[in-house]
């Protein structure tokens, strides 16, 4: 039985076995987002076994999806591939193979499927108002990517971006585990405000984001207010500004709207459990926060404070 499809835009499709098991599906792959191909590999790994700890499932199979030009010495494919190997491996997941084929440009990432219990699984609607919100990765990779772009960003800071995508949320996932879990998804293409809108939609109620409270990728702020902002951030932000009261400007702002490769998890929990969960994230590497809080719907269904 489907217990998750499409109508939600959840995070992987979710089919139920048994009254103990469902499994998680999910397939994402996209063009270099770092110079380096294994750094790549790692990044589009990452990011592909995201999905299965977002529905708060295991990753159990992974498969590769990979196009590379010809005319490119095979040895970076090799290198992609074993980023996304060491990814996977690093997940607990079994790489059993997986297609490659000729494109101009290359592209690399995985098809996951994940186990779940089928009463645990996480939904990315469900939040109640009076829950806390939770941010487990600083926001701005999709800023950082264009100033590497525009060869500005120094080393320093493209070091924190890659740490940050390269980060499994599986350890972040796994704490969670232990608390009840209201709704989480994680943070990707449509920014931290696409994916909370789609929460906050979901569950038919609002989430009031306090902006000064989130984790930010250092140099982030300073490209931000150059104004290297990535086109995908200004997508993000003509589709969902119509649902959103917006009490903040600026770079602030902007950052709401990056798109994010290979962000953190957004999870919805219970104020009990709030201090508890961020007592045992804060021994994670990254900074996890707590962003927001959950109300009763008003007029819209993002509030930037
Ligand atoms: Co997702
Ligand atoms: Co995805």
């Amino acid at each position: 039985m489907l217990l998750v499809g499409t109508e939600t835009s959840d995070d992987a499709a979710v089919y139920q076995i048994s009254e103990e098991l469902a499994v998680i599906q999910t397939v994402d792959f996209f063009t270099p987002v770092a110079d380096d191909p294994y750094l790549f590999g790692q990044i589009a790994a990452a990011n592909a076994l995201s999905d299965v700890y977002a529905m708060g499932g295991e990753p159990k199979l992974a498969l590769n999806l990979a196009a590379f030009p010809n005319c490119l010495d095979i040895e970076i494919l090799g290198e992609i591939l074993r980023g996304g190997a060491d990814k996977v491996m690093e997940a607990g997941a079994v790489l059993a193979g997986g297609h490659t084929i000729s494109d101009e440009e290359p592209k690399y990432g995985l098809c996951v499927t994940g186990f779940v219990h089928p009463q645990k699984m996480w939904k990315n609607y469900g939040a109640e108002p009076g829950d806390v919100l939770i941010l487990t990765k600083p926001l701005g990779s999709g800023i950082l990517s264009t100033a590497v772009k525009g060869e500005l960003a120094a080393e320093k800071e493209i070091q924190g971006a890659v740490k940050a995508m390269t980060t499994l949320n599986k350890y972040a996932a796994e704490l969670a585990r232990g608390f009840e879990v209201h709704s989480c998804t994680d943070v990707t293409g449509f920014g931290l405000a696409g994916h909370a809108m789609e929460m906050a939609k979901g569950s038919r109620i609002t989430f009031v984001i306090h902006t000064e409270k989130i984790p930010v990728l250092s140099g982030a702020q300073e490209y931000a207010e150059m104004g290297l902002i990535p086109a995908g951030a200004y997508r993000n932000r003509e589709y969902l500004e119509e649902d959103i009261e917006s009490r903040i400007c600026g770079w602030r702002e902007d950052l709401l709207f990056d798109p994010q490769t290979s962000g953190g998890l957004l999870l919805a929990v219970t104020p009990e459990d709030a201090g508890k969960l961020m007592e045992k994230l804060s021994g994670l590497e990254l900074p996890s926060a707590v962003i927001g809080e959950v109300t009763e719907k008003q007029k819209n269904f993002l509030v930037f404070i």
